[in-house]
């Protein structure tokens, strides 16, 4: 990465041609963690990002041609197996013309330094496959889990030391 993007919060005042892109990517990623009308819920889950003291939190990071290039979230809540773990960084995702420039490590330490000044001291998230590169950002494993029919590892950040 050159010189690091700016890191956009969801806000009222976000335009919907951003909310769309962002409610695709979600759709298109993780859609089938939501029950129908999928697009619905989770433009609801995005719009609730309107004050940026208290969670729910939406990131993202536009292209010159203002594309969604990039996204991360905090979300209260991530997965109904999991109530007794709160919050979670939820929504990690780099377009894939734009990977392995250091964009994802970026806005997922974005989204961890905003969790830290909330007071957050410990964040949770889940991932079928990107454990190892978790781990490379002081991630720690928690445990296994199999979520609508899919392995899945859980991970915490202790944002006491991070
Ligand atoms: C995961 C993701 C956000 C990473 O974005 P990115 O911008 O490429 O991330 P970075 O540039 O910060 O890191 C890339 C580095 O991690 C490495 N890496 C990628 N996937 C990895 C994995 N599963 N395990 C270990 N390392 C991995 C890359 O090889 C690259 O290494 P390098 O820095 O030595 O070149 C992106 O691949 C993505 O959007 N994937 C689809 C959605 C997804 O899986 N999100 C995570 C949900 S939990």
């Amino acid at each position: 990465m050159n010189k690091p993007p700016p890191i956009e919060t969801v806000s009222r005042d976000t335009p919907d041609a951003i909310i769309e892109q962002f409610i695709a990517i979600i759709k298109e990623n993780w859609g089938d963690h939501y029950p129908s009308p999928a697009p619905k819920l989770i433009e609801d889950d995005i719009r609730a990002s309107s004050n940026p003291n208290r969670l729910p939190l939406f990131f993202y990071i536009l292209d010159p041609q203002k594309k969604v290039i990039a996204t991360a979230s905090l979300v209260e809540s991530d997965i109904d197996l999991l109530k007794e773990y709160t919050p979670w960084l939820a929504n990690v995702y780099v377009d894939k013309a734009h990977r392995n420039q250091g964009l994802g490590a970026y806005i997922c330490n974005f989204a961890t330094q905003k969790a830290k000044e909330l007071k957050v001291k410990t964040l949770y998230l889940f991932t079928e496959d990107k454990k190892d590169w978790y781990a490379k950002q002081s991630w720690n494993f928690i445990k296994e889990i199999t979520y609508l029919g899919v392995p899945q590892y859980v991970m915490s950040l202790d944002l006491e030391v991070a």
